[in-house]
């Protein structure tokens, strides 16, 4: 199910430090139901490499695993949307009259939005999305989508089509990516010589920042720095033009690429971010995270425990992948933790990886719990206004003891 790494996917380096280690777990998004069948463990481990502070898992689990049939629906509540806005906003001389092609595209929502857009929107959009469910869901909703992951071969035969897209985004997938020499030679194939490439990942710092340990699983294979990003793409033909800075999943940056031979000039938030990344020692950093994860997880788990023990009921909001990583290291179990709710029909009914927990629909909560841990802190203001008639505590799962009370 999974291979070990011995080399660091973006520089080829060897020296590769173990961080930070979670032990064995089940597939964050491996949600089955009474007769289901799971898809087994496997370790999860952060290593950071010593010549271009890339982190990265020290194993990558078979694509077609974690793939081939995906319950992670792109949020279309009111943050996602926002953020949609914002994006069409930075980007609207890339997108206004342009092709348009979205990589890991999911259902098709954020294409669909761009779609929307009238006079303002892109000339023609094409999604790729690898998840035969999702990509069905798109299509029937009259987004074009190819299912397939994206390689070269799908790149070539796209250009062979004549679609040569002038703007290409890949949001919250290229940390997915194990062969990324592969990807870029794709982006090569698929593009002309002034396309842009628009990649959103979470962004490393951030993530050390807030302590959000969840958000390491099994499909975000690298935790990105500047640096890294900028060293890999040395050895490619594509170069970072830009970088914008956005708050969404924890903190992300969307790093602008154009190509070496293209004319799109370098902008100055590039250098700012490498400047600002210069002095750290990631290493050390990502120690320091690994401590800081230990400390609040072990704070999280007196509380539940304590509200458990004073015959309070307790339950989770978001069975995201982050709250499968949280409720698995925790140690977690029904006793603890009663229900979690989320709106994706595809998880309720199952319960949260590894664990005996259900996930039920998203309900009111004022009369079924007392204690709610938000494990989509992402879209905590989102999740708390739709919950005005609960009193009880929340719980940021990443602030251990420190709790938020509603009022
Ligand atoms: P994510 O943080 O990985 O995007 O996952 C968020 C999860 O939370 C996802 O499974 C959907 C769920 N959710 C709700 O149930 N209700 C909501 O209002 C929002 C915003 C998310
Ligand atoms: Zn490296």
């Amino acid at each position: 199910m999974y291979k070990n790494r011995t080399k660091c996917r973006g520089c080829g380096g060897e020296k590769l430090e173990l961080v930070f280690d979670l032990g064995l777990q089940t597939l964050a998004n491996d949600f089955v139901g009474p007769d289901g069948e799971h898809a087994g463990f496997a370790p999860l481990q952060v290593l950071v490499c010593h010549d271009c502070t890339l982190a990265q898992l020290s194993v990558v689990v078979n694509p077609q695993v974690l793939y081939s049939n995906y319950p992670y629906v792109t949020s279309r509540g009111e943050t996602m949307r926002k953020h949609f806005e914002r994006l069409a906003h930075d980007l609207k001389d890339e997108i206004n009259g342009k092709l348009v092609m979205e990589i890991g595209s999911n259902d098709g929502v954020l294409l669909e939005y761009l779609m929307g857009m009238g006079d303002m929107g892109p000339r023609g959009v094409m999604g790729v999305e690898p998840a035969a469910n999702l990509a069905a869901t798109a299509t029937a909703n009259g987004v074009p989508t190819i299912c397939a992951f994206f390689r070269e071969e799908i790149a070539s035969d796209l250009k062979a089509f004549s679609f040569s897209p002038d703007l290409i985004i890949a949001r919250h997938m290229f940390a997915h990516v194990d062969d990324w020499h592969g990807f870029m030679r794709a982006l090569t194939a698929v593009s002309h010589k002034d396309t842009l490439v628009a990649i959103e990942v979470p962004y490393a710092l951030d993530q050390m920042e807030r302590c959000s340990f969840d958000q390491i699983y099994h499909e975000h294979l690298s935790y990105l720095t500047v640096t890294a990003m900028d060293k890999f793409l040395a050895k490619t033909d594509w170069r970072l033009k830009r970088i914008y800075d956005y708050d969404i999943q924890g903190g992300s940056l969307l790093f602008l690429l154009g190509r070496e031979d293209g004319t799109y000039t370098t902008h100055g938030t590039v250098w700012d971010f490498l400047t600002s990344e210069e002095q750290r020692d990631f290493v050390v950093d990502w120690k320091q995270f690994a401590y800081e994860a230990q400390t609040t997880l072990i704070a999280l788990r007196l509380a539940v425990h304590r509200l458990v023990f004073d015959g309070k009921r307790v339950c989770a909001y978001g069975a995201s992948a982050k709250s499968s990583v949280l409720i698995q290291a925790a140690g977690f179990t029904k006793g603890d933790i009663g229900f979690i709710c989320d709106n994706t029909p595809a998880k309720q009914g199952k319960v949260s990886p590894g664990t005996d927990i259900p996930v039920v629909p998203e309900c009111e909560l004022t009369d079924k719990a007392d204690a709610v841990i938000c494990s989509a802190w992402n879209f905590f203001p989102e999740i708390k206004a739709k919950n005005p008639g609960y009193k009880g505590e929340w719980l940021n799962p990443l602030a251990g003891y420190e709790r938020e009370k509603t009022k």
